[in-house]
């Protein structure tokens, strides 16, 4: 089983597999901390390495190019869904 995270930033939410694509470690700093300090970018806790996150794109670190995989998600009735 793949853990999975979810990012909420301006209305919008977005998913991904909480794995780095540098080494496949996990992401998060502590218990659902994925932000940077700034709450601006997902980072990796590893080699800090920094994902857009509206993309999952990598713009700085050792995946530089790389993406985060990305899953599509469906918001009905106040609930989200994955769309899997
Ligand atoms: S494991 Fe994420 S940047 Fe290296």
């Amino acid at each position: 089983m793949r853990e999975i995270f979810v990012v909420h930033k301006d209305g919008s939410f977005f998913a991904y597999y909480n794995t780095c694509p540098h080494t496949g470690a996990t992401l998060e700093w502590q218990e659902n901390q994925f932000l940077d300090m700034d709450n601006t970018l997902i980072q990796c806790a590893t080699h800090d390495a920094l994902f857009i996150i509206d993309t999952g794109e990598c713009i700085a670190g050792p995946c530089t190019g790389d993406s985060l995989e990305a899953l599509p998600l469906i918001i009905e009735s106040n609930q989200i869904h994955l769309d899997i």
